[in-house]
């Protein structure tokens, strides 16, 4: 029985691998990604059923699950060089001339594209990935390999019978850029729902696909890393007594093996095929969906490679040849300034529109007053506009030769920055050290009141999610909402008036704000939007002082009081409170009957009864919800985390916990206990 189990999850491993072979690296689906999906849930029940028959090269194990708290650092077998770099031809020619002199007179280059990502050295043993390492500072690097695992387009086993028993294949992980795209745009819906404001979300986004990759190679859980999407490929193979006498033969059988290889490298006969190579690609790279910076040219004979050998920091037989970045020149036609929900001031270049790597580019940011006058940049100016990997073009410089004989040469004056807001004219602030100007005007700049009602409504905050963006720019344009108290006093008839509010979005939006009114005091605490008070810090303020007025009274001593509160944050709460206006607003929030001092149940539920330990929670329970489960933890003094470790006090498991937490939470020795234990523990 155990056996015809053990032959169908590996029969069924197989084939769900030969997919994804398909997918991910042939990119020719030939099933359905419903019908794939089938499959591998089937394979997952299977192993979930049957542990003892679940390996680490299994399909599954491209979901993730396995938690890396410390990412071991490994040496390398063979150094991970780096390249020389070239930006023009003539370097390129030299190099040429180099290889002539060092004795060779006929030799193939080997042109391929240099993927911008993060560089990955793999170990297979008898056909299994074994072990995956970053270049770390090219000595030692960290292991990654549950992280790699979940790149489907690396095999876990390889294809066939001909790959040497033992070897390293070397290849860059990259984000794919529409998978970088997605996940900037979730990660931006996801920072709006958290009451994030606009500056902030863009410092948190991923700047380009090479930061994204290499963010999402180091992350703890492999589970997320899974959908991130990787992509993943390879050009090196290395290891003693490999059996090719040309590198380009070596990624061809690589190919064979199951390793995705650039379709794009070609063998050339000479420096003027290569030229003839970044020529094309210059231009063609911006059609693929993976970030290019240039070429790698390698010479192909692996006995003309060892012949030429190395300097002390890369090889003599390959050079890299780097893209300039794609550069354009164009008008700044004008500045305009927009206010953030913060009341932090962007400046912001409107430029005549030019097309630049595929795009149209109107607009570029001027960062801050600092980079406005270290430019001297003039409205007027040709500019020389720059995009990168990056998403927001920059301007690099002024082209100042052709300052004088444009349009606005009678008129070109230094740059004045602004000095009220272009919103509320209230006058601007810098502080000390800043780089970016304020409209300190809060509770009465519009982006700034409108961005504070998005925040109080999104979801771990009230979780008005009736209300969007766009119909508190409605209200508040139309004068109804002027703060977030006024939401609680809107009535029907006034909705109505709104254009395109129909009776049923009145009432929905009636019916959002009624519910809000139970939500819990530390949510009103972090929906009143106080700078610096996220939602941890919220929580911690509502169960030390318990309720509003002794948070309202507490002196700046008893603030600094409560653990991770510092001084800046302490004094802003100081600051919030003695303004009247926002005094005024708890007092009509209050009337309209929110939750301002933490209810009975929360009152009496807390405890210390498990100070000082931590808990894993893992699978489902029957009597409460894993979250109410975190919940009761931490109101007793306990601690989560999520993954196991030589600190963890307990795991608490319900049903379907995953087999690998359960291995190694007996390795270590940590006590796992039931859910009834678990109630026990509390009610005691
Ligand atoms: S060959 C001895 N080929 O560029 C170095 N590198 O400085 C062998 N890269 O860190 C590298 N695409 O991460 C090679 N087709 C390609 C490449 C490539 C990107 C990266 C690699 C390395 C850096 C070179």
């Amino acid at each position: 029985m155990s056996d015809t189990i053990n032959h169908k999850i590996l029969a069924l491993s197989k084939i769900i691998e030969e997919h994804n072979y398909n997918y991910y690296v042939l990119s020719n689906p030939s099933i359905s990604d419903f019908e794939f999906d089938k499959m591998l849930e089937e394979l997952i029940d299977l192993e979930k059923k049957h542990p003892q028959f679940l390996s680490s090269d299994s399909p599954s194990q491209r979901v993730g699950g396995q938690i890396t708290k410390e990412f071991k650092n490994v040496k390398h077998n063979y150094p991970m060089l780096s390249l020389g770099n070239t930006y023009n031809e003539n370097d390129l020619r030299d190099f040429d001339d180099r290889i002539r002199k060092a004795g060779l007179l006929e030799f193939e280059y080997v042109c391929e594209l240099k993927y911008d990502g993060v560089s990955i050295s793999l170990t297979y043993v008898n056909g299994v990935l074994t072990q995956a390492v970053t270049r770390g500072d090219g000595e030692k690097g960290d292991d990654v390999t549950a992280n790699v695992r979940t790149i489907r387009s690396i095999p876990l086993k390889l294809r066939g019978n001909s790959f040497p028993d033992e070897f390293e294949i070397r290849g860059e992980i990259f984000l794919p850029k529409k998978e970088f795209l997605r996940i900037n745009d979730e990660l931006k819906n996801q920072l709006i729902e958290e009451g994030y404001n606009e500056e902030e979300i863009f410092e948190k986004l991923f700047k380009n696909p090479r930061n994204a990759a290499s963010g999402s190679l180091k992350m703890q859980d492999s589970k997320v890393v899974a959908e991130r999407r990787l992509d993943c490929y390879l050009y090196a193979v290395l290891g003693k007594e490999l059996p090719f006498e040309t590198h380009y033969e070596s990624l061809i059988e690589a190919k064979k093996w199951g390793f995705k290889v650039s379709a794009d490298m070609e063998k050339v006969a000479s420096i003027e095929g290569v030229i003839k190579y970044l020529d094309t690609w210059d231009k063609k790279r911006h059609s693929l969906n993976v970030e290019t910076d240039g070429v790698v040219i390698k010479i192909n004979s692996i006995d003309q490679q060892k012949k030429l050998g190395y300097t002390a920091k890369s090889p003599r037989w390959a050079i890299a040849y780097k893209f300039k970045a794609t550069q354009v020149s164009t008008i700044l036609e004008s500045i305009s300034y927009q206010v953030g929900r913060t009341g932090a001031i962007t400046p912001v270049a409107n430029l005549k529109p030019v097309q630049l790597a595929g795009t149209t580019v109107k607009r570029a940011s001027l960062h801050n007053a600092d980079i406005i006058e270290k430019l001297d940049v003039r409205i007027g100016d040709t500019v020389f506009v720059e995009k990168g990997g990056e998403i927001i073009p920059k301007i690099i410089a002024v082209d100042f030769t052709k300052r004088g004989n444009d349009l606005f040469s009678e008129s070109s004056q230094p740059t004045k920055y602004i000095t009220h807001c272009p919103e509320c004219n209230s006058k601007l602030v810098r502080s000390e050290g800043e780089a970016n100007h304020y409209c300190s005007n809060e509770l009465g700049c519009p982006p700034q009141v409108k961005g504070k009602i998005e925040h109080f409504v999104s979801r771990k905050a009230m979780d008005i999610d009736s209300l969007g963006a766009e119909t508190i720019g409605q209200l508040y344009d139309a004068r109804l909402i002027k703060t977030i108290a006024d939401l609680y006093e809107l009535k029907k008839e006034e909705l109505l008036k709104i254009e395109r509010m129909a009776e049923k979005s009145a009432n929905n939006l009636l019916e959002g704000i009624k519910t809000s009114k139970v939500v819990p005091f530390e949510r009103v605490l972090f929906a009143l939007g106080i700078r610096h008070i996220g939602e941890t810090t919220a929580k911690k303020l509502a169960y030390y002082f318990k309720n509003i007025d002794n948070l309202k009274n507490a002196t700046l001593d008893q603030l600094l009081e409560v653990g991770d509160i510092g001084e800046r944050t302490a004094q802003t709460i100081i600051d919030y409170f003695v303004d009247n206006r926002s005094v005024e607003i708890i007092l009509k929030l209050k009337d309209a009957g929110l939750q301002f001092e933490l209810s009975q149940e929360q009152l009496t539920n807390t405890s210390e009864k498990l100070k000082n330990l931590t808990f894993v929670v893992s699978g489902v329970f029957s009597k409460f919800s894993r979250d109410d489960i975190k919940k009761i933890i931490e109101q007793n003094g306990g601690k989560n985390t999520g993954s196991i470790s030589g600190k963890t006090s307990y795991v608490l498991a319900g049903e379907n916990m995953g087999p690998e937490k359960l291995k190694k939470a007996e390795k270590i020795g940590v006590r796992v206990i039931s859910e009834d234990e678990f109630i026990k523990m509390i009610a005691e």
